[in-house]
């Protein structure tokens, strides 16, 4: 998530725009820039890399001015470098951007075609072409920005500065956040609330499809049609720190409750309802322009990311049809893996940084296989290192432990399957296009049991003394069983163990005794009465036993102690759903232990050592 800042008043401009993009660090990036207008014209200073390097550039010659953008830049479209990073030109009109440009190389090639010459390769550098293409016919700015945003399809939060409206910054929305700030004879807008704090606590959010003016003291705001209306003022009066977590309590809490975003942004862009066309970034690149050129796929992986490829194995195979076989990254490289050119190795890593992922996409490449990764973070090692990188857009994961990247991680993994499927004539038309529109619906049926945090809270918190945990599943849901078994582990420190359902009578039922919590995944599918009688089987042992399953499962609700309901939603979107409320259950418990959930003893985000 990039970080944006527009500033109009009487301080020095570059002074409150670098301030502002330090309160907004936490949302990661990896270079930064402001633009200030004054006297002169336009002063642009961009570096990759930490603000610090920035600072050092400006603290040459700081740029002088009462109006200017800034920005932090979390790398979607280019690697992050100087001549990708924000704030981006085109003649007079300047623009910072955080979101995704769907549609940015149909619009890229347009320009191309009326003589627009591109400086970098993000997306956002097209706002500045458009801009200025539409001013050639409308004249006045405003209007020539939004005649341009019309063109535009995706999500953007953009900040635009004119050097002939020197008193003046435009800003919009779609998708992507912006807040605006009413200062004392100044105004201000800024991705999230901790950038104002400073000089006002007066925010008011911009809607989507709404634009704003900025000018000193003074904010007007028009919606989608233009027609003035009046800017909602809200006051905040949370503290900086409480800010940067937009008022959750932690940052992992945060990044649970962004997850239908997540699955909104990794889907954008890669797939077109009612059409079935699947795009890929840079998919050719490793299975050519048609067909699936491998015999099998090697997941590789560590942690959270291998629970991902679990579910990812159940899913290729069933739909796709192709040996799938998922190995922990840190046996993988110290094994005899019988993998070659035949081979696909798909490495998944959210920070593209951890060491035993590395190591053994490495050992894949000097086998002769081809490696697709999977990972969150552009330019990391991992993306530098495979023949191809899918991202999951799902920002920066502050939280130790992992949760909205997994999600992202599914969401990829089910598109790679769908690809897989489609070229291998596994799948007729009509089914991928209904696949699609079911993974499409899948962020409405996350935030419906968002809605429900609070039921999952009064469960989790019934059994937070509890020292053992048993999470029970069958299907692509047994490796959630394993990830929610994790997730307690790493931030509740309590003993958890996911299993097969139907491993219970192989041994680890001996463990169930009278109390102990058992988490049984029960969606409805082919193995419905099977789980249901292993639930059975643990409570006549005495657990207390809480099943996820369908809303209205009055069958399911009578054999258990508590229920946690999903959505009735459909079957193939199921794992991507029922993984959030084990998220939850096990952050209450954390929480309510008083653990340092973000920071989880002993533990760090990427493990970048063996
Ligand atoms: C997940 O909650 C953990 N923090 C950990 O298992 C993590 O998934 C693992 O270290 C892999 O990290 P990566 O996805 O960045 O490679």
């Amino acid at each position: 998530m990039c970080g944006i800042i527009g500033y109009i008043g009487p301080k020095e401009a570059a002074d409150v725009l670098i301030d502002g993009l330090k309160r907004l660090e936490y949302r990661g990036y990896d270079s930064a820039g402001v633009a200030v207008l004054n006297g002169g014209g336009i002063e642009i200073e961009r570096a990759e890399g930490k603000l610090t390097k920035l600072e050092a550039k400006i603290g040459k010659h700081k740029p002088h001015g009462h109006l200017g953008v800034g920005h932090t830049r979390w790398a979607t479209h280019g690697v992050p470098s100087e001549r990708n990073a924000h704030p981006h030109r085109a003649g007079d009109v300047v623009v910072v951007h955080n979101g995704i440009i769907e549609n940015y190389e149909a619009l890229r090639k347009g320009l191309l075609q009326k003589g627009c010459r591109f400086r970098s390769e993000t997306d956002t550098e097209i706002f500045c072409h458009l801009i200025n293409e539409e001013l050639k016919e409308h004249k006045e700015i405003a209007k020539a920005i939004r005649s341009a945003l019309k063109k535009v399809r995706g999500s953007y939060a953009i900040v635009v500065l004119y050097a002939k409206e020197p008193k003046k910054l435009f800003a919009a929305k779609s998708g992507s956040p912006l807040v605006l700030g009413f200062g004392d004879k100044e105004a201000l807008v800024a991705s999230d609330v901790p950038a104002l704090l400073p000089y006002t606590r007066d925010v008011s959010f911009l809607e989507d499809d709404e634009f704003a003016i900025l000018e000193e003291g003074h904010l007007s705001v028009f919606d989608e049609k233009g027609h003035p209306k009046p800017a909602e003022k809200t006051h905040i009066d949370w503290n900086p720190v409480m800010a940067e977590k937009a008022g959750f309590k932690h940052f992992m809490l945060k990044e649970i409750f962004e997850q239908p975003r997540v699955v909104e942004q990794t889907l954008m862009g890669r797939v077109q309802l009612g059409s079935g066309k699947l795009t890929l970034e840079g998919i050719e690149k490793v299975f050519g322009k048609k067909g699936f050129p491998f015999k099998k796929i090697e997941i590789i992986a560590c942690g959270t990311s291998y629970h991902a490829g679990l579910v990812g194995k159940y899913w290729l195979e069933q739909l796709a049809h192709v040996p799938t076989v998922v190995s922990l990254a840190s046996e993988f490289r110290y094994a005899e893996p019988l993998i070659g050119k035949e081979t696909l190795v798909i490495s998944i890593s959210q920070s593209g940084e951890t060491a035993d992922t590395l190591a053994a996409t490495k050992m894949a490449k000097e086998m002769k296989a081809k490696v697709l990764g999977i990972c969150n973070v552009l330019g990391s090692s991992l993306g530098r290192m495979a023949d191809n990188t899918l991202y999951t857009h799902a920002g920066p994961e502050i939280g130790v432990a992992s949760t909205k990247a997994f999600t992202g991680q599914l969401t990829v993994l089910y598109l790679l399957t769908l690809e897989i499927a489609k070229r291998r004539d596994k799948i007729s038309k009509t089914e991928l296009i209904k696949k699609i529109n079911e993974v499409r619906s899948a962020p409405q049926y996350l935030e419906k049991i968002l809605e429900n945090a609070d039921a999952i809270k009064k469960i989790a918190l019934g059994c937070k003394e509890a020292p053992h945990f048993l999470f029970i599943a069958r299907g692509p849901h047994y490796p959630l069983a394993l990830e929610g078994a994790l997730k307690l582990k790493e931030i509740a420190y309590v003993h958890a163990e996911g299993f097969a359902a139907g491993e219970l009578k192989h041994g680890p039922i001996a463990l169930v005794d009278k109390g102990v919590p058992v988490v049984a995944l029960v969606p409805p599918s082919d193995t419905y009465e099977k789980i249901l009688s292993n639930v059975e089987e643990v409570k006549a042992r005495g657990a207390y036993t809480i099943a996820e399953g369908e809303v209205g499962d009055k069958h399911l609700a009578d054999k258990v102690d508590a229920v946690i309901p999903v959505p009735k939603t459909f079957y193939s979107i199921t794992p991507l759903l029922y993984i959030l409320p084990l998220q939850l259950f096990a952050y209450y418990i954390a929480d309510a232990k008083g653990c340092d959930v973000d920071m989880p003893r002993n533990l760090a985000k990427s493990v970048t050592v063996e």
